[in-house]
């Protein structure tokens, strides 16, 4: 009798711990373990930032990625090894930078709580505060992701192409469970930063048969960039900011799309479909909106193939 209350006992507890492993980030994960992370982490930003105003772009950028490809477990902060070469090395690493950030922050709260915050959770931590500190929205970090221990540069093919359409890009995001309206509002993180020639050049020489700079593209817009990108294979650091106003976190880049100045095909594809243009122009008017609906999007990416078991690294470029 005893055995078998037992038995239940063990069977609805292991059930409880299988079902935790699907959905238990936490917004107070760290409270009592670590309750100074948040702090750590945010003057980390806010001091790199100050020297470098490059920091926030990149450390936004850095986040999408990681959670896009094998879910937010950090795997983008892994090094190369001789027998490996990480994400961080695959195609398209051209502005995939600002990685010492993150390891600041990590040094510090591994002084201050040794062994206790996860790789993936400063990272989550930081692209909210990036996008605080810029003048954007801010959210409740919910935390508890596990390192992952693998990065791999080939699954950079995996990340959505700046000339995908809107179909291509609708199905990227669904892969990961986001929704078209996440799609838009994510893809609003373009209002910071900064893009190498080569993620838009095709658009403005020699785009096709029978047009010579992409017609979604407003003409002056297209000179300027023609300007800045004069031939299709520009080696460097030449480029163009992502909207007008590039390190301040706002709704211009919505603006800016709605008048066929979007930098890459697919932000520009997102205004000439039916699917995504009403969110476009809902936020071109409505910052506030756009703000609410970036904070709840950004809770979503954090949950893609999120781990909740695995190991906390002590160093973000390697596992244990
Ligand atoms: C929708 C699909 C997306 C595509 C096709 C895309 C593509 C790109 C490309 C090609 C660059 C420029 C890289 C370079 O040449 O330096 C870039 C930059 C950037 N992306 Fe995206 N991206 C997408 C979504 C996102 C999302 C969801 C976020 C964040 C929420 C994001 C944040 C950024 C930021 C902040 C930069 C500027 C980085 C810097 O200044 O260093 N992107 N993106
Ligand atoms: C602030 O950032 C600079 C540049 O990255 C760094 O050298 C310095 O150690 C940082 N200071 C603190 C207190 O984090
Ligand atoms: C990626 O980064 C590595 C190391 O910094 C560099 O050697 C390589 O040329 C980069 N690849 C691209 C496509 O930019
Ligand atoms: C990367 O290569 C591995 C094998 O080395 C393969 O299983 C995987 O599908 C590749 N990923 C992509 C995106 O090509
Ligand atoms: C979108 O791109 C895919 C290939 O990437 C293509 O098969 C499809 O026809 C395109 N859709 C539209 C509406 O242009
Ligand atoms: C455009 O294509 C033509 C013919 O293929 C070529 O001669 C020309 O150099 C190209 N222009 C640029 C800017 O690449």
């Amino acid at each position: 009798m005893a055995t078998q209350s037992t038995k239940v006992l063990f069977f609805v507890l292991f059930s409880f711990a299988i079902c935790r492993t699907h959905a238990a980030l936490n917004a107070h994960y760290y409270d009592q373990t670590c309750p100074q992370a948040e702090f750590i982490v945010s003057q980390t930003i806010r001091n790199a930032s100050i020297y470098d105003p490059k920091v926030p772009a990149r450390i936004l950028r850095m986040f999408f990625h990681d959670c896009f490809i094998r879910g937010c477990d950090a795997s983008v902060l892994l090094d190369s090894t001789p027998e490996n070469e990480a994400e961080k090395d695959g195609p398209p690493n051209i502005s995939v930078r600002a990685f010492y950030v993150i390891d600041d922050a990590k040094a510090k709260l591994e002084k201050a709580c040794p062994h206790t915050v996860s790789c993936a959770d400063v990272l989550a931590m930081a692209a909210r505060d990036v996008v605080a500190m810029t003048g954007g929205p801010s959210w409740n970090v919910l935390k508890g992701r596990k390192d992952g221990r693998v990065s791999k540069a080939n699954d950079t093919a995996n990340l959505p192409a700046p000339f995908l359409n809107a179909t291509g890009l609708i199905q990227a995001f669904a892969s990961r469970g986001l929704s078209v309206k996440d799609l838009v509002t994510l893809s609003g993180g373009h209002t910071l930063g900064f893009s190498h020639c080569s993620s838009f050049v095709a658009r403005v020489h020699n785009f096709s048969t029978l047009h010579a700079t992409d017609p979604s593209m407003n003409t002056e817009f297209a000179s300027l960039l023609k300007n800045k990108c004069p031939s299709t294979n520009n080696n460097g650091d030449a480029g163009q900011f992502l909207d007008s106003t590039a390190s301040q976190f706002d709704n211009d880049y919505f603006k800016q799309i709605i008048a066929g100045k979007g930098v890459f095909g697919s932000d520009q594809a997102m205004y000439n479909d039916p699917r995504t243009r009403p969110i476009i122009e809902a936020f071109a008017k409505d910052q506030n909106m756009f703000f609410r609906e970036f904070a709840a999007s950004m809770i979503k990416l954090g949950n893609v193939g999120v781990n909740e078991v695995g190991e906390v690294r002590l160093n973000c470029r390697k596992p244990n």
